[in-house]
């Protein structure tokens, strides 16, 4: 057996272990998908369930900031490298900030972060999992390519905001996901709207995540406000403590 031929049967056996496998993409940057694969885990661990979070994101990890555990190291024994358990929830985490001195940037071209990729998932020791969530970077490049490849999704939420230039953006993403033969389970509004204490629910930056759903006969899972709280979490790595969930009794 080949050495590719090799990891890939060592991937094979990992992914066997996990019931859903489902990634957070969107094409576009900075609308949020950080954010909401973080919640969506937290949102499954607090319902009993074994959760997986891997940060796929090598050239801007955000998912340990969120979950304040950027200075933690992973153990690796024998068996692999054991993944970083979140602080209330226990959800087990990868990502490269763990491996990278703080503000070091990886310098890494495509075919070596796609290398880096397979070898989290075949080394990581994610045990059984019911939920391996994957937080996808920015773009339909290198890495969505190969967590397609190598992955077998149950599917891929996309995480639009209402502005017509991100609907655009991921349009194309959903088109990439179904051409690769992978399912989208939905979109996810984020900065949908903001609810003001005064005077109620203000929705003014458009139309595009609903459109978009219609076109492609997607549902949306959850429309999230902008909101202030919500950032200060984020910045705070306090994810697991945000007392709000959005996706209230939905399971991927
Ligand atoms: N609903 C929201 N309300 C307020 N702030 C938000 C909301 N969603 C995300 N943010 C903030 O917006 C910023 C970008 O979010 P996030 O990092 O999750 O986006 P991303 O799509 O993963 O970005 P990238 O493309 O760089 O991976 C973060 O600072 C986050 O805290
Ligand atoms: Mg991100």
């Amino acid at each position: 057996m080949g050495e590719t031929n090799e990891l890939e049967a060592i991937i094979s056996n990992k992914m066997g272990h996990i019931k859903r496998k489902i990634a957070v993409m969107s094409g576009k940057g900075g609308v949020g998908k950080s954010t909401v694969a973080a919640l969506l885990a937290v949102h499954l661990a607090k319902k009993g369930y074994l959760v997986g979070l891997l940060d796929a994101d090598f050239l801007g990890p955000s998912i340990p900031k969120l979950f304040g555990i950027e200075r933690k190291k992973p153990l690796s024994s024998i068996d692999g490298i054991d993944p970083v358990l979140s602080t209330k929830y226990a959800i087990r985490i990868m990502s490269i900030q763990f491996m990278t001195p703080e503000g070091i940037a990886v310098i890494w071209r495509g075919p070596m972060i796609s290398k880096v990729l397979r070898d989290y998932l075949a080394y990581v020791s994610w045990g059984r999992l019911d939920y391996f969530i994957i937080d996808m970077p920015p773009g339909t490049g290198d890495v969505p390519i190969t967590v397609m490849q190598e992955i077998p999704l149950d599917g891929v939420i996309m995480v639009a905001t209402p502005h017509d230039l991100t609907a655009q953006i991921v349009e194309r993403a959903i088109n990439m996901a179904r051409t690769m033969n992978t399912e989208v389970i939905g979109i996810v509004e984020n900065m949908s709207y903001y609810q003001c204490p005064e005077c109620g629910r203000i929705a003014r930056f458009g139309k595009g995540a609903d459109l978009l759903a219609k076109k492609y006969g997607l549902k949306i899972i959850t429309k999230i406000p902008i909101e202030e709280k919500l950032s200060l979490f984020c910045d705070s790595g306090l994810i697991e403590d945000y007392d709000k969930d959005y996706f209230d009794n939905y399971l991927p």
